[in-house]
């Protein structure tokens, strides 16, 4: 028998890039590679690049220079880049950097198994088109293992909204939704492997519109409440949405649908309609917070999340303080941050920068007021009782971790409970990142 080829994949930036990780995995399984975490045992190291905020290229060529070692040692060791690094500069990446064999887009990572080919050769492969085929259904014979109790699943790609800061239209395309029956049979063979939970991905998640098996078009919504019927699924969460494209049956979702889990991140990026403008992102700060008001009304309990980027081009104090503001009604359970970057072949990228030390103080002050919210939010969950499904021991001995409905991290100490199972629990205590709960009953 031959000793099975070894994979590192080392992943960067979202959950998207998590899920296509484990697509390019099941991809080179089929050619006999076993996934490894550590580098220097593997015969082909894959990064899984990000490109949506700076030194994002920076960042891939001082990996790839901790490899050099490896590869002198081991040159039949294989080195790729995949992702949106691979898509913004492929090319530029292998003229600058020896040590790359492969390049791969994001689009195209279903023909890993002919790059790898390729680069056993000795040639230099790089594919970082965008094709007709389908690239996830040409995965789907892969070889399968048991999985966890939570799950990704892509459902939607690309984004058509040109916000003025973001790559993402360039580097995932343009919006392509998957047909309904493919998610279904995704969802219900990562039931048969053990899966309770299913996060639905996309970058614009809530614009989701695949073909039905009626050959009319789905939305998200209509696409949660077949996946609410997905036996042995308990389970549904959605990450990203577009303020746009919150209709209102999704609203509706949120308020009747059993599984679907109370917390929606929503990212709204400034609290100032002069910055949301400039951003290309057609909606105002008022319209957003009806938005939230309505959605609460659905359901009262939801946890808010968001995205804000702080020092835009133009950006005064006075639009900053409106961000806060905003930030002061919606309160969020959870935000992430960030301070604007400049990236290449964005509109925004043009314009008049803030300075980096005004925009440094302006996410110190953001980041302090999210993090009050954050713990109140913890805070306000004490007493109350919330489903829990657990994932893993936790550090001390007799504890699991789990994540609540809220997406709070919850541990208990609790005697036969196992990775996968969903229980009720009472919710004791708020510590820094997590929750302390007492299984019920
Ligand atoms: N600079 C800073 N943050 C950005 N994001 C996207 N592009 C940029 C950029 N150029 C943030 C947005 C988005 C999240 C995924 O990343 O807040 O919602
Ligand atoms: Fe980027 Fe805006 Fe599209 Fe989100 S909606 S992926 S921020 S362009």
């Amino acid at each position: 028998m031959t000793t099975p080829k070894k994979l590192f994949i080392k992943t960067y930036g979202c959950q998207m890039n998590v899920y296509d990780s484990e697509r390019m995995a099941e991809a080179l399984g089929g050619k006999g590679y076993v996934p490894t975490d550590r580098p220097e045992e593997a015969d082909m190291i894959l990064l899984n690049t990000c490109h949506i905020r700076e030194k994002a290229a920076e960042k891939v060529y001082s990996e790839l220079g901790r490899f050099k070692g490896l590869k002198a040692e081991r040159p039949d060791l294989k080195i790729g880049v995949a992702g949106c690094v691979a898509q913004a500069e492929g090319e530029e990446i292998m003229r600058r950097q020896p040590l790359v064999d492969l390049v791969v887009g994001p689009q195209s990572y279903h023909r890993l198994p002919e790059l790898e080919e390729r680069a056993r050769t000795g040639e230099k492969a790089l594919d970082t088109d965008f094709p007709e085929e389908d690239k996830f259904d040409v995965l789907k014979d892969r070889p399968k293992a048991q999985r966890g109790p939570t799950a990704f699943l892509t459902v939607q790609e690309g984004c058509d909204k040109f916000c003025a800061f973001c790559v993402v239209p360039y580097t995932r395309g343009a919006e392509v939704s998957r047909p309904v029956d493919r998610v279904l049979a995704e969802a219900r063979d990562l039931v048969d492997r053990g899966v309770r939970e299913i996060t639905l991905l996309g970058q614009n998640v809530n614009a989701y519109h695949g073909v039905g098996p009626d050959g009319g078009d789905w939305s998200l919504a209509r696409l949660i409440w077949a996946l609410n019927d997905v036996d042995g699924l308990e389970r549904i969460r959605f990450t990203t949405s577009h303020p746009n494209d919150m209709t209102d049956d999704l609203i509706e979702a949120h308020g009747q649908c059993e599984k679907l889990m109370p917390y929606l991140h929503l990212p709204v990026q400034s609290g100032s309609d002069r910055i949301l403008k400039r951003m290309n992102r057609s909606h105002t700060a008022e319209s957003y917070l009806r938005l939230v008001e309505r959605i609460r009304a659905a359901r009262p309990d939801i946890l808010m999340s968001g995205d804000f980027i702080v020092g835009f081009p133009e950006e005064t104090e006075e639009d900053f303080q409106a961000t806060l503001d905003l930030i002061e009604e919606v309160k969020y359970g959870y935000a992430y941050s960030f301070k604007y970057s400049p990236r290449p072949g964005t509109p925004a990228a043009e314009r008049a920068q803030v300075p980096a030390d005004v925009a440094d103080e302006r996410l110190q002050r953001l980041q302090a007021l999210i993090t009050r919210q954050q713990r109140e939010a913890q805070e306000a969950m004490v007493g109350r009782e919330v489903g829990v499904l657990f994932e893993r021991p936790g550090r001390k001995p007799g504890q699991m971790v789990g994540k609540s409905d809220h997406l709070h991290a919850v541990h208990v100490e609790a005697e036969g409970i196992r990775p996968g199972d969903l229980a009720r629990v009472r919710i004791v205590a708020s510590g820094a990142n997590s929750l302390a709960g007492e299984i019920i009953g």
